[in-house]
């Protein structure tokens, strides 16, 4: 083989034969500042427009200043809706800093040949350890105790003081078997725990009998069930589907008439899956027990919505993903999946593969 050939084949191995690099010229809007690492290796190739404000751009701001973007590495709050995508002609690329998409109207950038990209995987552990510490803080009254501290309430040990219910030996149920899900599960095998799922990632019907491993835990394994014997068994009701038509409200007053009384739902997924005045009217009832929110409908959650008068209700504010290596591995992603698109490549994380690219 000829010098310049094996050359070639060299660079055709590493990947890098059919690639073009990206054009200095290519535009990039971020739309709000992520991981210095990776912004800054996102400036080394392209021109990057930053919106550098803790919050997002207004709808019309994003439109205007995505308008001369070849990409957007976009956020959850921002929203790509079918009017949005055809008035940006240009765009190439969405890369979203979440491994969830529904702010995007992913058929309408398909339609346009605008790829979308995302974050799933390197997320799943961070997010499965904030929705374990929900149920924990909910179960156990974690925040509830820190407030009656801090309340001046506290006057003594009392054998009625602050009784909460036990995590270990008490049955979950998983609706969605994602990985999140699937990493949710693990964290309870560890604590001793029956583990109850939904298959698949949103509604699926289970499979009759059927049973999966745990993996990484021995000998564990979780039981499928309907979803009505699964919010029927449960003390622990966790949430892991994306937010799609199919799971909008998919837990509603019926569902959660249908839990136990003394069950708690931990919601890590989208505020929407729930509906939201039928869960804090059930509280309220004495008819369930508690409820562990990382994600609310609307967000930020309004400071007069009744869930937020509830003691038995603890909430945080959608920071599943949000340590520092996992923001940081997110934004690196983020920036490969804008950099795939420019070399001509689908997002490595696409989540409109079929997309037919610009
Ligand atoms: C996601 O990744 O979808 C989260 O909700 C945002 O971190």
């Amino acid at each position: 083989m000829k010098k310049q050939e094996r050359k070639r084949v060299a660079r055709v191995a590493r990947g890098g034969g059919l690639k073009r690099k990206p054009d200095r010229d290519m535009r990039v809007f971020v739309t709000r500042p992520i991981a210095e690492p990776a912004l800054r290796r996102l400036a080394a190739m392209v021109r990057v427009d930053l919106w550098d404000d803790e919050m997002p751009p207004p709808h019309a701001e994003l439109l205007a200043r995505a308008l001369p973007a070849d990409g957007v590495l976009s956020m959850v709050t921002d929203r790509f809706d079918a009017a949005a995508i055809r008035a940006l002609p240009r765009l190439r690329v969405i890369s979203n800093l979440a491994v969830g998409i529904d702010n995007i109207d992913l058929a309408a950038a398909t339609r346009a040949g605008v790829a979308v990209g995302h974050t799933p995987g390197i997320l799943t552990e961070t997010t499965a350890d904030l929705a374990f510490g929900l149920l924990m803080a909910a179960a156990r009254r974690i925040a509830e105790g820190d407030r009656y501290i801090r309340g001046g309430r506290w006057r003594t040990w009392g054998p009625k003081v602050m009784l909460g219910r036990d995590v270990h030996g008490a049955t979950l149920g998983i609706i969605g078997w994602g990985a999140i899900g699937q990493a949710m599960a693990r964290r309870a095998a560890g604590f001793g725990m029956r583990v109850l799922y939904l298959p698949g990632r949103s509604t699926a019907r289970p499979v009759r009998g059927a049973r999966a491993r745990v993996s990484g835990t021995g000998p564990s394994k979780a039981e499928t069930r309907s979803l009505r014997s699964l919010l029927a068994e449960s003390d622990f009701v966790s949430l892991h589907v994306p937010l799609t038509a199919a799971t909008y409200h998919i837990i509603g007053a019926a569902e959660l008439a249908a839990m136990k009384r003394t069950a708690i739902l931990i919601n890590t997924a989208r505020g929407a899956v729930v509906d939201s005045e039928a869960l804090a009217a059930a509280l309220r009832a004495g008819r369930l027990a508690g409820a562990g929110l990382d994600v609310t409908d609307p967000e930020p959650i309004g400071m007069d919505d009744p869930l937020l008068e509830l003691p038995n209700v603890v909430i945080t504010p959608h920071i599943g993903s949000a340590s520092h290596a996992t923001r940081l591995r997110m934004a690196e992603l983020a920036v490969d999946n804008v950099i795939d698109v420019f070399e001509r490549r689908r997002p490595r994380h696409c989540s409109n593969p079929a997309v037919r690219m610009r």
